[in-house]
């Protein structure tokens, strides 16, 4: 959440700032703000709104070569002029971007008050500014590692001051950063997306580090009570397309990411699948096939999507392999004392891998002695990081808020790891074979359901009309329905909720009206019969249908009264992707035919960095 971007070097600061923020600002829009070190000393512009209107406002006359920006997504304080970032102190000689949360703020800022000096923020991060600029250490890095020391929670920053003009400094602890290394001059930033244009050569700094980063290059230390120690850290070349970070000719985002999904899918699926012995081949987990036959439970954690995407991990790994499993929101998991089984294996999801909830998860079963593996999109990030092993999703950047490929590739990802698991145990080769050709087809189906856009931008625009609707679905089909309306209500803010199809009759049917449509996951299965019978129940009450199926279900007499909408058969097993594949279109044109900002719905942001 928030992004963070900085300059240095041989250029004006205020327009790369700028552009940077512009690409990181699906990471926080509330309101946005640069600083730069010039002449004149530490000059800040910053309001409400977004990047644009930032730009819009700022004074032709803002020169300097040095220079921070944030863009923010409010926990302290409401969006506006004042609270954005950058904060300075008293005398305006400090300037501060933050990402994260000082947990102990409100001590410090009456400490602050007590001591005379006037806040003028509601955020926790102003009290960084004023602690870095009372600090009368010889160097700015004291002076920055004195101020962090005095902090409880979690942070990036970065940090410019007038009387150290060549320089910014960086720190990290559970909030990511980087420097990005260009000639004579030099990039931070919180997300690769904000310097990809300029350098594709970057260090990331650890939890705990601390870098100066001058026109000519950087150093790093170790932030510690008694002091900095000099870390060894060195910027790598990046193997990423800036292409991919660009939106091309598509209208937004999300559709560009809806779009991609074929090719993404083969990506996830390339060279893990062993045609020869019906398996997954999958080394990242760094188990071997007597440690993977050890494991007696599957414990997935994930928030949002990649929790709904875990409980469809969940059911394949116990239809495929038998082993129990389950999916938790790994916002809850750490706060109810979980009991960790040596011999279960826990799977972190996440894309961004750095939502605060899931990383903290995977480091409670590290404290308690568990093994935990990350299905992880972002390569290098905390989760990816802090895991034991794991399966990269390959999705390439995900940008738009609501997760669509990404998601896609979490639950491939499950379904070959369940192959997997199910192969050295009892799950048959012919089996296996089954399931890895039902895979390799999948993303050429992924491809038929999208080439159906149209006749679901359709169905999307009347289902936009309703002010509440109901997702249900049955045993695999009910992560779907979840995941749909999650996606629904994130981009349409229309109020959509999730129910098991069998559960209406005992409370939620009294709902079901004219005015509430259904958005119904009926699969070719063993309960199509039941599930076709509660539709009939829905029609019954006026409730208008949608219905997510197969060709080869028949609806009976309901056939002339719903919209139906058909998506190519899998593997019974392997259903539950193409089944949410039109949802996800559903939810766009939903969105956009309400004019809403696709990519950046309200309240929301990318990455979630803060508890
Ligand atoms: C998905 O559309 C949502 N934006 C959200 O639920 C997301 O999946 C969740 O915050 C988890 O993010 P992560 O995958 O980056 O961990």
């Amino acid at each position: 959440m928030c992004g963070i971007v900085g300059y240095i070097g041989t250029q004006q600061a205020a327009p790369l700032l700028l552009e940077g923020l512009t690409r990181l600002e699906h990471r926080g829009y509330d309101s946005a703000g640069v600083a730069v070190v010039g002449g004149s000393g530490v000059r800040v512009a910053k309001q409400a709104g977004r990047v644009r209107d930032l730009s819009e406002g700022l004074p032709k006359r803002f020169g300097g070569k040095i220079g921070i920006g944030h863009t923010r997504w409010a926990t302290h304080g409401p969006a506006n002029d004042v609270n954005a970032h950058p904060h300075s102190d008293e005398a305006g000689r400090v300037a501060v971007v933050h990402n994260g949360i000082i947990d102990n703020a409100s001590a410090l800022r009456a400490e602050l008050a007590d001591a005379g000096v006037t806040l003028s923020s509601d955020t926790d991060t102003e009290v960084l500014a004023h602690l870095v600029a009372r600090s009368d250490a010889d160097t700015l890095e004291k002076r920055v590692a004195e101020a962090l020391g005095r902090i409880e929670g979690t942070y990036g920053v970065a940090v410019v001051h007038a009387d150290f003009p060549d320089r910014i400094v960086v720190a990290r602890n559970g909030s990511p950063l980087i420097v990005g290394v260009g000639a004579q001059e030099m990039y931070v930033a919180s997300d690769l997306a904000a310097v990809i244009r300029y350098t594709t050569t970057v260090a990331h700094l650890d939890d705990g580090e601390m870098a100066t980063v001058t026109a000519g290059g950087f150093t790093t230390y170790r932030l510690g009570a008694s002091g900095l120690a000099a870390t060894d850290r060195r910027a790598k070349e990046v193997d990423v397309d800036p292409e991919s970070y660009d939106a091309g000719d598509h209208e937004s985002f999300m559709h560009k990411e809806l779009m991609e999904q074929p090719a993404r899918a083969e990506a996830v699926l390339r060279g893990r699948l062993d045609e020869r012995f019906g398996t997954g081949h999958l080394g990242g987990l760094n188990l071997d096939a007597r440690e993977l036959r050890a494991i007696r439970r599957v414990k997935i954690l994930g928030c949002g999507s990649a929790y709904y995407v875990g409980q469809m991990g969940a059911s394949l790994i116990e239809e495929l392999a038998r082993i129990p499993a389950d999916a938790e929101a790994a916002s809850e998991f750490r706060y109810r004392n979980p009991i960790i089984e040596p011999d279960t294996l826990y799977v972190a999801v996440s894309q961004s891998g750095e939502t605060i909830d899931t990383l903290l998860a995977v480091q409670e079963v590290h404290r308690k002695g568990g093994r935990v593996i990350g299905l992880v999109n972002v390569v290098g990030s905390a989760i990816a990081r802090e895991v034991d092993g794991g399966i990269y999703l390959h999705a390439g950047p995900e940008v738009a808020v609501a997760s669509t490929k990404a998601l896609t590739n979490m639950y491939l990802a499950f379904a070959m790891l369940a192959v997997q698991l199910g192969r050295v145990r009892d799950l048959s080769i012919a089996d296996g074979k089954r399931l890895i050709e039902g895979l390799t087809a999948i993303p050429g189906q992924i491809g038929e359901v999208l080439a159906t856009e149209d006749a679901l931008a359709e169905i999307a625009h009347e289902l936009a009309a309703a002010e509440s609707l109901f997702f249900v679905g049955r045993v695999r089909g009910f992560p779907v329905a979840r995941e749909g309306a999650q996606k629904f209500k994130e981009i349409s803010y229309r109020h959509a909720e999730a129910y098991q199809t069998s559960e209406l009759k005992h409370g939620p049917l009294a709902l079901i009206s004219t005015e509430v449509p259904t958005v119904a996951v009926v699969p070719d299965d063993e309960l199509v019969e039941r599930n076709v019978a509660a539709l009939h129940e829905i029609a019954a009450r006026g409730g208008p249908l949608t219905v997510v199926t197969h060709a080869s279900v028949d609806l009976g007499d309901l056939q002339g009264a719903v919209r139906r909408i058909d998506v190519p058969k899998s593997e019974r097993e392997l259903d539950p992707i193409l089944l949410t594949i039109p949802l996800q279109v559903l939810s766009y044109h939903a969105a956009l035919s309400l004019g809403h900002d696709i990519d950046k719905p309200r309240n929301l942001a990318k990455s979630v960095t803060v508890e």
